[in-house]
């Protein structure tokens, strides 16, 4: 866990401090543009997630929510590359966390009166902590060797990685 965190802090950063979505003044226009770029991010990274069983069911709601705004969904590029199951725990790691600042994001969207679905943010809404905490101990089970842990940091650092190229691709971030 420690590892996973220390290898991912600086690039979790990179988009805590400059996501337009995570700005006071966020509107549905940012989430859209958002959710846009996570629908590329998640389809890329469903075949490394789909054997580990986590990091499912995200899509259903994202795509709920853009078809909600009649919002066109961005073509599929890009896939994932082939890599132990350790690194797919990793990337893992990266998508369920997402769903941590999801909450926090979705109470600041409502203050901001954004009244769209956010299916996708609202997630697992009250259960995320619990789904988290059992994501972990999964974790925990399976990663023990050193060089599963290095694998794993690489796997989230990729994610990682990923994302922030379809964001800036997107303008999303410089
Ligand atoms: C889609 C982009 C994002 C991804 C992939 C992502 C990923 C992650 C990951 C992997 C974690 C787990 C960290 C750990 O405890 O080991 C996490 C936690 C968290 N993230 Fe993000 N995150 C994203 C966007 C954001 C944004 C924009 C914010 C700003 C509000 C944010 C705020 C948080 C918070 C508050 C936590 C919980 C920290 C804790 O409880 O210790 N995240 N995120």
């Amino acid at each position: 866990m420690h590892a996973l965190r220390d290898a991912t802090r600086s690039l979790h950063h990179l988009l805590d401090s400059q996501l337009p979505l995570a700005r006071p003044d966020a509107g549905v226009a940012d989430y859209l543009s958002h959710l846009r770029v996570l629908r590329g991010w998640l389809l890329a990274l469903a075949p490394l997630l789909q054997p580990t069983g986590w990091g499912q069911g995200y899509l259903q709601a994202l795509d709920a929510d853009l078809a909600q705004a009649g919002a066109v969904a961005a073509p599929v590029t890009a896939a994932a590359p082939a890599d132990d199951p350790a690194f797919a725990l990793g990337v893992a790691y990266v998508v369920e966390g997402s769903q941590l600042g999801g909450q926090v994001l979705l109470r600041r969207l409502r203050q901001s009166g954004v009244d769209h679905g956010l299916r996708y943010l609202q997630g697992r809404g009250e259960a995320t902590g619990a789904h988290w905490g059992a994501f972990l101990k999964a974790l925990r089970a399976r990663l023990t060797q050193p060089a599963e842990i290095a694998a794993a940091c690489r796997g989230a650092c990729w994610a990682f990685e990923d994302l922030l190229a379809r964001m800036r691709r997107a303008g999303l971030l410089a």
